[in-house]
């Protein structure tokens, strides 16, 4: 049987909606795509997804699914993973499907890393709501160095609400794309190696310049009418403040407002009309933006405070597992004093331009947008008293920490019981830095905030003190330095799910130099 046909009306018509073009019958064309780079293949078809490393020279590497290199994956939610995970890299890896809800041996964090040359099965069901789920690299101590490297991919997870917004919105074919956007540090046209000093194992590693899925000055041609667009910030460190650019200053600064449709985990109850939204490391958004006449649009990080408060370095993390394996890049300066030039940084919360989409064609109608989206309920509505409270701390020496203890792959923070249900309160040092704080598994909804910085707050429009995109499902949340968040957390399965005996996971901070560091933890679902 030929695995790569997409079987079933309703995947065929959800990677249509991705920007490809309907189920092949050739066997030998990889799921073909309206533009070069997006590379869609269905979740059930894959056999073997390699991990390899494409360039040692830069320590560039890539996913290969059976024969496309960076896929972007998509399932039906309730499709099933089966594939064999080959490790082709120098180093140990792992694949961590971020956003499922998975069984400890299918979720990929770092315990129980495949060392190279290694294979290992992997199954799993696709239990999740619809949305952008994502699978990168989670070995400890290798992970910022992999990802930066290349190893996130997208997993598109569709469903019925998801189809009923596409039909809703009349999309155009090739007007849904999903986006990776990474910054990478660029110097005469090349990607530099990951070489992090201690500064930027404080900060995190930014760079200079934008990515989307993999390519530098990303441009997507799309047609008139609504344009629906699943984006992953997939950077190191970085924090976007996202917004678009319609070229003319209309009505003052120029942005293109858009409506915010999802977030991590999936569909919001309504849409909700705004003109930016953050997007830390780690985050989704599904926006849909109206192009309204114009012929190109710039996806846009614009300025910010980016709120680093916290000064000095912060002690490379030792990780014994680095001194067997060599650096992903030859070139590599990695154990190196820093170099003096910082051409290829650009700071935190400066203006970076992300992707543009190009458009053309005739004319098309938008329809109204839906005013359901879904059936999520307002998470205002349970309790709100704190059962488990986390602080986020800054140490001089050791760098940051989640209360006060450095990570350690053998140690659990704390055990929960299945289907419990939390609020764990964070609050974050005001000497700090802001951290998108992530968990592993089991999705979470925002109560409120407190505490949040002045410029920030300006958009904290919702009830709660809360962004927007607080409003939806989430399994990654910024928590800004000096801010205090209340999430009510649900241990329950989702549906007919089956995990036997404990689970291990991770709740870590995105921001992957503070994760390879000190700032994660592991806990137990029993
Ligand atoms: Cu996306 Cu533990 O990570
Ligand atoms: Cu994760
Ligand atoms: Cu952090």
């Amino acid at each position: 049987m030929n695995r790569r046909l997409f079987l079933g009306a309703g995947l065929a018509s959800a990677a249509a909606a991705c920007g490809v073009v309907r189920a092949t019958r050739d066997p030998t064309v990889a799921a073909p795509t309206a533009l070069a780079g997006d590379r869609v293949v269905a979740l059930s078809a894959v056999r073997r997804l390699v991990v390899e490393r494409r360039d040692p020279l830069a320590g560039r590497c890539s996913y290969v699914a059976d024969t496309t290199v960076q896929p972007i994956l998509v399932a039906r939610r309730g499709e099933t993973f089966d594939a064999v995970i080959e490790n082709a890299l120098p180093q140990p890896t792992t694949v961590h499907f971020h956003g499922l809800t998975l069984p400890e041996a299918a979720d990929g964090a770092g315990f129980d890393p495949i060392v190279p040359g290694a294979r290992k099965q992997v199954r799993f069901e696709v239990k999740n709501r619809s949305g952008l789920y994502w699978f990168h690299a989670h070995p400890h101590g290798f992970t910022a160095e992999q990802v930066y490297g290349g190893l996130a991919g997208l997993l598109v997870v569709t469903d019925d609400d998801d189809a009923a917004l596409d039909a809703a919105l009349g999309l155009a074919p090739g007007n849904r794309r999903a986006l990776a956007v990474a910054d990478a540090r660029v110097a005469g046209g090349a990607i530099r190696p990951y070489a992090p000093t201690e500064a930027d194992c404080l900060h995190g590693w930014f760079g200079n310049r934008a990515l989307a899925n993999g390519e530098l000055d990303a441009r997507r041609v799309v047609a008139p009418g609504w344009v629906r667009l699943q984006i992953l910030n997939a950077c190191n460190a970085r924090g976007l403040l996202l917004a678009f650019r319609g070229g003319e200053a209309r009505g003052g600064d120029g942005l293109v407002p858009f409506h915010l449709v999802g977030t991590d985990g999936g569909l919001l109850a309504a849409p909700r009309a705004v003109e930016r939204a953050f997007v830390y490391t780690g985050e989704r958004v599904d926006v849909v933006i109206d192009p309204a006449g114009r012929r190109e649009i710039t996806a846009v990080s614009l300025e910010f405070d980016p709120r680093h408060h916290a000064q000095g370095t912060a002690p490379r993390p030792h990780h014994p597992a680095r001194e067997r394996y060599s650096p992903l890049a030859a070139a590599s300066v990695c154990e190196t004093a820093p170099r003096a030039d910082s051409a290829d940084r650009l700071p935190d919360g400066a203006e970076l331009p992300l992707f543009a989409l190009r458009i053309e064609g005739a004319t098309r109608a938008t329809p109204p947008l839906p005013s359901r989206l879904s059936a999520l309920a307002d998470a205002a509505a349970g309790p709100q008293d704190a059962t488990r409270r986390i602080r986020l701390d800054f140490d001089e020496r050791a760098g940051f920490l989640i209360d006060q203890t450095p990570y350690r792959l053998d140690e659990l923070a704390f055990t929960v019981k299945r289907g419990a249900r939390e609020v764990w309160e964070i609050r974050n040092s005001p000497i700090s830095m802001p951290h998108p704080m992530h968990l592993h598994g089991f999705g979470f909804r925002v109560l409120r905030r407190q505490g949040t910085y002045g410029a920030a707050r300006r958009f904290a429009t919702e009830s709660g003190a809360r962004f927007p995109t607080d409003l939806g499902m989430k399994d990654t949340v910024l928590v800004w330095p000096n801010e205090t968040i209340w999430l009510a957390v649900d241990f329950a399965l989702p549906e007919d799910a089956v995990f036997r005996g404990a689970q291990r996971y991770m709740f870590h901070c995105h921001n992957l130099e503070h994760e390879d560091g000190t700032m994660m933890r592991n806990f137990a679902v029993l």
